[in-house]
């Protein structure tokens, strides 16, 4: 499931761009194991909302030829260009700045797929994100969304152990993590969609064990998370629906 990652991390250049870049669980996995549930070809359109650094929207020009916009908050997209030209796929990865809960600038029906890794949990817990994004996917097209989220029902108390990292850290990420079944539950209140799959994603340990070699100062901060978390309780959840 892995052959394009398992390949691409071979070899020392390329290692060292993905963990230059990773912005949280390896994206570049994470992706893969998601597209590898999706028929994506050369002439599909993908909306890669949240791509922080591009390491989905690279696996998705390189591994299946799509043609990506790649949208992001926090990264500039100047920023994405730069790095799209130095990885030679800027003539299919189109850098926008975006902020998803400010209304997307984008044609209605203009998407095959709307693609999003570790980012939706931060913009997408409301009962009307769902519904705001669906108009710009074509009828028949699909919203794959993956996130990081507890394994099992927290009910509001971040386990003992975990609390130095989330709440004397201040860290926000204990409100965005949900279960499985907190966005089901969530997503089933959408009109215009049919739930096409729930599920964990087999990567969880791999991806979040990739990004922990990551020279980012949040990933050096996490190596203690983790080691604590011993992985008991984080989950990567995989939603898929197609728009109807
Ligand atoms: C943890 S980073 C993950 C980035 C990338 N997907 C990856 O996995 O490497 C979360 C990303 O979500 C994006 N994000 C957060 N809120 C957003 C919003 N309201 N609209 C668009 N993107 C948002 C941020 O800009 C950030 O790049």
């Amino acid at each position: 499931m892995y052959k394009f990652t398992d390949k691409y991390m071979q070899n020392p250049d390329n290692l060292k761009y993905l963990r230059d870049n990773m912005m949280g669980p390896n994206a570049m996995r994470i992706s893969e194991e998601m597209a590898s549930y999706l028929n994506i070809d050369k002439d599909m359109r993908v909306l890669d909302l949240g791509c922080g650094c591009g390491l989905s929207t690279m696996l998705l020009v390189q591994k299946y030829g799509a043609v990506v916009t790649a949208a992001d908050l926090w990264i500039s997209p100047t920023d994405n260009y730069e790095r799209f030209k130095s990885i030679g796929i800027d003539d299919k990865a189109f850098p926008v700045h975006a902020d998803a809960t400010k209304g997307l600038p984008f044609a209605h029906g203009y998407f095959d797929i709307l693609f999003s890794v570790d980012a939706y949990h931060y913009f997408g817990r409301t009962s009307d994100m769902l519904p705001s994004l669906i108009p710009f996917v074509k009828t028949g097209g699909y919203i794959a969304i993956s996130v990081p989220g507890w394994k099992t029902e927290m009910k509001k108390c971040v386990p003992p152990e975990l609390k130095p990292y989330f709440i004397d850290a201040g860290d926000d990420d204990a409100e965005t993590f949900q279960t499985l079944d907190w966005w089901k539950n969530l997503w089933k209140q959408s009109d215009g969609i049919e739930i096409v799959d729930f599920r964990e994603m087999e990567c969880c340990g791999q991806a979040w064990d990739e990004w922990l070699e990551s020279p980012n100062p949040y990933a050096v901060k996490d190596r203690g998370m983790m080691e604590a978390e011993q992985g008991k309780y984080f989950n990567l959840i995989q939603m898929t629906a197609r728009v109807l």
